[in-house]
């Protein structure tokens, strides 16, 4: 199929991934309403066309935590999304290098940090949970540190993984043993080019960085079992301290909702947040990214770099996402659609499209450099 736009590669996954991988990503929490919102309360703003302002040079460039990137966006930490396509985070870093921004792995993803740091030729941001395993964090912690990774992105808004109807609808959540495997093998079975990319050539299908640990019990079935029970929902502000201990380099909270808490986090000293809902996947019913957005910038955007992610589905989404006070941009299910799509090519085309729906976008409100984009740019609010 002809791919333009991030519809199309979310098509393009749905037409190539067994229905448990696709459904595990497209969707949300309950009714879905956050999920929903993140989009459409994006696709709301109006932007304010400017015209005859000389956009003949334009520089989307930008520094994050002292890096400079390519353009103002990162791929998000998704779990599981290494099964899209064959050790698919290993592609994915390649193409996120190959366009200058950073790529986060997932603690819970299918490659190991080790692999993707052999695929890699350049630092990526690790994303880690709160494991009741102090050990087992301290270990991936000084796995992120030996991988020189960048930052590390500390995410915060599952003490508790949030219900997602889709997973039991496809067999990935609550069907353990025989039964799961062999409903999600039907799946597969009718999605013969994943079968062999992944299914046959793409093993193993464990979560990479906790099979160590778990032993045997770390496949994809047992995932949902795995973040039940491991995830640890004592967690709380003093637990930065722990991580501080461990990690010296950025430390980016992800999970940030609320202003008294993005203020918690300046506080506490943290580098960065991202103003993130998990992608509508926790508590549904919360404000979308773009409601919850301003008045966290307008709160701690001066002390720390606030970061966002949320309902992104096009170039113009990021431009909103600056609009409303973020520094940089996390993209989710952007990728994964384009990886399930493409793999590595897939995941660079996306990245292509961004870019150049950025640059019209920014042409046409009359802005050439990143730190220029303000909420000046959104009809309404000049
Ligand atoms: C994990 O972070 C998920 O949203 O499933």
């Amino acid at each position: 199929m002809i791919i333009a736009s991030i519809a199309d590669f979310r098509e393009a996954a749905r037409r190539r991934l067994p229905r448990f991988l696709f459904e595990y990503i497209d969707g949300g929490s309950y009714a879905e309403t956050t999920l929903r919102r993140n989009v459409s309360d994006l696709a709301d703003l109006a932007l304010r066309q400017r015209v005859l302002r000389d956009v003949s040079a334009l520089d989307l460039s930008t520094e994050l935590f002292g890096q400079r990137q390519a353009l103002p966006v990162a791929l998000a930490p998704i779990g599981l999304a290494g099964l899209n396509a064959r050790r698919g985070e290993c592609q994915a870093v390649r193409a996120a290098e190959q366009a200058g921004i950073p790529f986060t792995l997932s603690t819970v993803s299918a490659c190991a940090l080790p692999e993707v740091a052999a695929a890699a030729s350049r630092p990526f941001w690790f994303q880690l949970y709160m494991i009741r395993d102090r050990g087992f964090m301290r270990d991936l912690m000084a796995q992120a540190v030996a991988a020189r990774c960048s930052a590390l992105v500390f995410t915060v808004d599952m003490p508790v993984p949030g219900s997602r109807y889709r997973d039991y609808h496809t067999g990935l959540a609550g069907a353990p043993g025989l039964r799961g495997a062999a409903w999600r093998a039907a799946q597969a079975a009718v999605r013969p080019r994943w079968a062999w990319d992944v299914g046959l050539f793409g093993r193993p299908h464990t979560l990479g960085n906790v099979a160590p640990v778990l032993q045997g019990r770390t496949g994809i079935e047992d995932f949902f079992a795995w973040m039940r029970g491991n995830f640890d929902p004592s967690i709380n502000w003093r637990d930065l301290d722990f991580i501080r201990s461990e990690w010296s380099g950025p430390l980016i909270i992800k999970g940030i909702l609320d202003p008294a808490d993005a203020r918690e986090a300046a506080e506490l000293g943290a580098d960065g947040i991202v103003v993130s809902n998990h992608g509508g996947r926790q508590l549904d019913g919360v404000l979308s990214s773009a409601r919850a957005l301003p008045p966290i910038a307008e709160a701690v955007g001066d002390r720390l770099t606030v970061l966002a992610d949320g309902g992104v589905r096009s170039g113009l989404d990021v431009v909103r996402l600056l609009a409303l006070g973020a520094k940089g941009v996390l993209l989710g299910r952007a990728w994964a659609y384009a990886l399930a799509a493409g793999g590595e090519a897939g995941v660079s085309h996306m990245l292509r499209i961004i870019e150049a729906e950025m640059r019209i976008a920014m042409a046409l409100t009359g802005t050439t450099r990143i730190a220029e984009i303000d909420p000046t740019i959104l009809a309404g609010r000049a």
